[in-house]
C-alpha cells in the first residue's frame, strides 16, 4: 500500500467513527395524553394526536385504545353520540368498541387506530 492509499484508509475509518456516532437515531419521547389516575375505566375523551389531528381515547377493563376523529369517508370530524362516533357530514357511524368498524353510512373502512399505552402514571401515544 502506498502512502496515498494508507491515508485514504485512515480517513475512511476516521469518518466512520466520527459520523457513525452522529447518525444514531434519537427516539422520540411518547406524547402524554392524560394521567391514568384522572381517567378511570369507562372514560373517554377527545385529545389532539401527535400529528395535530383530533382523536378519541377510551379506557375499558381490557385497556386503552384510541382512534383518529377524522372520518374515513371524506375527512369530516366525527363526534360521540351514545356509544358510537358519528360523522355529521353524511351520517357515517363507527363503533369504537369494535375496532372502529363502520356501522352505518358511506364510509368503507374503520376509523384509523392510534397506538396508545399506559406508561407509569400516564396514558401515552406511542
Ligand atoms: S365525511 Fe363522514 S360520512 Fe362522509
Amino acid at each position: 500500500m502506498n502512502r496515498r492509499g494508507f491515508l485514504r484508509g485512515i480517513s475512511v475509518v476516521a469518518g466512520a467513527l466520527l459520523f457513525g456516532r452522529t447518525q444514531t437515531a434519537i427516539a422520540a419521547s411518547p406524547k402524554k395524553i392524560v394521567k391514568v389516575s384522572k381517567f378511570p375505566i369507562g372514560s373517554n375523551t377527545q385529545f389532539v394526536a401527535a400529528n395535530g389531528a383530533p382523536a378519541f381515547l377510551f379506557r375499558t377493563k381490557s385497556g386503552v385504545f384510541a382512534y383518529s376523529a377524522i372520518c374515513t369517508h371524506l375527512g369530516c370530524t366525527v363526534a360521540p353520540l351514545g356509544k358510537k362516533l358519528v360523522c355529521p357530514c353524511h351520517g357515517g357511524s363507527f363503533d369504537p368498541f369494535k375496532s372502529g368498524k363502520v356501522v352505518a353510512g358511506p364510509p368503507k373502512r374503520p376509523l384509523d387506530k392510534i397506538k396508545v399505552s399506559i406508561q407509569k402514571d400516564w396514558i401515552v401515544q406511542a
